[in-house]
């Protein structure tokens, strides 16, 4: 793709209020984008869900909410519609609990982001950039111990399906469904696949893994899994989802994690900068050790922020948004 002309753009950002949308649709629009934001069953108008992107600078005259379901085609086709670029941000979950989730799970986040995929392509959208995820990447049981996995990898679907995890199985079908079916349309598609994001939140609720930080920052059983985490801040997987769409040179998959660290090291980093909290103090070990590198990222011009900066500013945000309390 020529290189995007600097704030001349119209792109769609689907899930425009979530977590790592959010700071996508505040980047986008600071760079001079046009954005169009999809959100779901609720009002645009409502306030607590999307007050957070109303406000943010440049919104009044570049972001324009549609009212979009990823399961309903005709809805995202008219989001994308008119856009020279796709950020596709939401994934389909189920809100509530769930019985089988190979048809309540992974079939509506396959669906859905190909869904996206389809109108990016009916819509002659010039490049569509895919949130996936590292669990699309390193759920691998066959993998040589220790060795670095790269953009090369794929999750092992069967391993995840027996493991039943969910989540994993739904990105990485998605992901690779999606590539498939670019490649046969002749869409340019890059994936960046992100580790475990923290960072501090715009809008007023805690998704998925801000809970995970809260849980350890809240402490309340003693004894924890001593997980290895791949972490990135939100701020700099925007920054990835901006790079991949504007340099002209990238290609393909993208790792996008910045600092590898287990529960216990976690939990003894927000003791030295919150030293008055209840934290776990018995850790578990588990065997899970996998070795990611974002060196392509890198290479395409990507830098990260220290991970004393995220857990500072994660906190700090969470409680602005009363979430500490
Ligand atoms: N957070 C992480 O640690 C992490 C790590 C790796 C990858 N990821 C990926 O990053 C992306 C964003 O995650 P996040 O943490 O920002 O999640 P989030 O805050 O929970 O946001 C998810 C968004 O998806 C939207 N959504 C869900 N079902 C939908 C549907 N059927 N149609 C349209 N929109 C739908 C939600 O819309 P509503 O506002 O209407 O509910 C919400 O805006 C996801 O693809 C996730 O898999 C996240």
């Amino acid at each position: 793709m020529a290189s995007v002309e600097k704030g001349k753009g119209r792109v769609c950002v689907t899930g425009a209020a979530g977590f790592v949308a959010s700071w996508l649709v505040k980047l986008l629009l600071s760079k001079g984008y046009v954005v169009h934001g999809t959100a779901r069953v609720r009002q645009p108008e409502d306030e607590e869900k999307y007050g957070h992107l109303t406000k943010l600078e440049k919104a009044s005259d570049n972001l324009k909410l549609f009212k979009a379901d990823l399961l309903d085609y005709d809805s995202m086709f008219s989001a994308i519609k008119g856009c020279h670029g796709v950020f596709h941000v939401a994934t389909a979950m189920p809100s509530t609990a769930i019985s089988n989730p190979e048809i309540e799970l992974v079939e509506p986040a396959v669906k859905g982001t190909l869904n996206v995929v389809k109108a990016c392509v009916e819509a002659k959208v010039k490049r569509l950039v895919l949130v996936s995820s590292i669990v699309a990447v390193g759920r691998n049981p066959n993998w040589p111990k220790g060795q670095v996995m790269d953009e090369t990898c794929w999750s092992d679907k069967e391993h995840c399906k027996s493991i039943k995890d969910w989540y994993a199985v739904s990105k990485t079908q998605a992901e690779s469904e999606a590539t498939e079916y670019a490649k046969r349309s002749g869409l340019e598609l890059i994936t960046v696949c992100p580790g475990l994001i923290l960072g501090p939140i715009l809008q007023s609720y805690a998704n998925a893994s801000t809970l995970v930080l809260l849980k350890h920052f809240k402490g309340g059983s003693d004894c924890v899994e001593n997980t290895k985490w791949m972490m990135v801040d939100v701020r700099d997987v925007a920054e990835a989802l901006l790079l991949g769409y504007e340099k002209a040179e990238a290609q393909g998959r993208y790792i996008c994690t910045a600092h590898d660290i287990n529960t216990h090291d976690l939990v003894d980093k927000l003791r030295s900068i919150y030293p008055h909290n209840d934290y776990p103090n018995k850790f578990v070990d588990v065997e899970e050790e996998i070795n990611l590198s974002s060196g392509k990222l890198q290479r395409l011009g990507w830098r990260y922020r220290s991970l004393d900066e995220t857990l500072v500013d994660s906190l700090k945000s969470y409680q602005h948004a009363g979430l500490l309390d």
